[in-house]
């Protein structure tokens, strides 16, 4: 049965962030979004020839990257309750020449019918849902998987104290616990199997499989712990995720003292890295033992 797709979404929605949401993405994985993408596809393993539904799609980038994988015979469907990024995603999927169906609807009520997906994905936008959404959500993940079929889920951890460098310092966005997460779908009667850190930012994944009929309903599964390798970091990140990041404050708040007070963080922050990776600070410290 498909639910009613009338009410307002509930949740943040991003509407004018739309335009600038990838020049965000590409900032917080500093400059390493595709090869994110990537993983995530591969987390899933989606294949050649399966339906996939990306909920909460934002701009499409990982509905494209699951079109590459499922190939002319799958099928992939993307859906966000933001007609701006609606339409930036069927723009980019235009631009890669791939036949992605994107439609504004909401993650507590998927405007598709039981059991029609072999995956469905959800990445970075639990922690926009209420708590009771998030719970809709599962069960709509659920509702629409074909028995035997995965959902993904990934979001953010709460950063832990003293990590989290210098962007994610300037960049707050929300979180889900992962354990919050593995409940959530342990409650939707989806057994999660595999869950850990993604290897980007503070990111954390846990995948989960729709029992299927001939499933022991009984029997209980333990999920394996992972713990990806960390992205490489290409070393330009820093400094032009600075400069983009405070382009973004600049168009966003449309604020010149937000820009001035980042900008001269910028400068600083550059200056840093600079030092460090030219050795100059290892240089100065020895002039300054010599003289004193
Ligand atoms: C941070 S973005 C994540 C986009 C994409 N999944 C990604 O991995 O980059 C969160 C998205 O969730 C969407 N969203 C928020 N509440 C929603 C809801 N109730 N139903 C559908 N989409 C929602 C927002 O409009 C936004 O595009």
């Amino acid at each position: 049965m498909m639910n009613d797709t009338t009410r307002a979404p509930k949740g943040l929605v991003l509407h004018s962030m739309a335009g600038y949401y990838d020049l965000l993405a590409g900032l917080i994985t500093l400059g390493r979004e595709r090869e994110l993408r990537e993983r995530l596809g591969q987390l899933a393993t989606v294949a050649l020839g399966e339906s996939v539904l990306d909920v909460g799609c934002g701009t499409g980038s990982l509905a494209i990257e699951a079109k590459r994988r499922v190939g002319e015979s799958g099928a992939v469907h993307g859906i966000d309750a933001s007609p701006e990024m609606i339409a930036h995603a069927r723009r980019k999927a235009a631009k890669a020449g791939v036949d992605i169906a994107f439609d504004v609807a909401s993650a507590e009520a998927l405007p598709f019918s039981d059991d029609t997906f072999d995956v469905v994905l959800t990445t970075l936008m639990m922690h926009h849902l209420p708590r009771a959404v998030r719970e809709l959500l599962a069960a709509e993940s659920r509702r629409v998987l074909r028995p035997g079929g995965r959902v993904l889920v990934v979001d953010f951890e709460r950063p832990a104290n003293k990590r989290g460098g210098l962007l994610a310092r300037l960049h707050r966005h929300g979180h889900v616990p992962l354990r919050e997460i593995v409940d959530l779908l342990g409650r939707a009667d989806l057994r999660v199997t595999e869950m850990g850190s993604v290897g980007v930012s503070d990111l954390q994944f846990a995948l989960a499989r729709k029992p299927s009929s001939i499933d022991d309903r009984s029997e209980r599964t333990t999920a394996i712990q992972r713990a990806l390798p960390p992205l490489p970091r290409p070393r330009w990140a820093l400094p032009a995720g600075l400069v983009a990041l405070v382009a973004v404050h600049l168009i966003v708040l449309r604020s010149a003292w937000a820009a001035l007070a980042l900008g001269t963080f910028a400068l600083v922050g550059v200056g840093v890295v600079v030092v460090r990776h030219v050795g100059l600070a290892g240089g100065i410290s020895a002039i300054l033992r010599r003289h004193r």
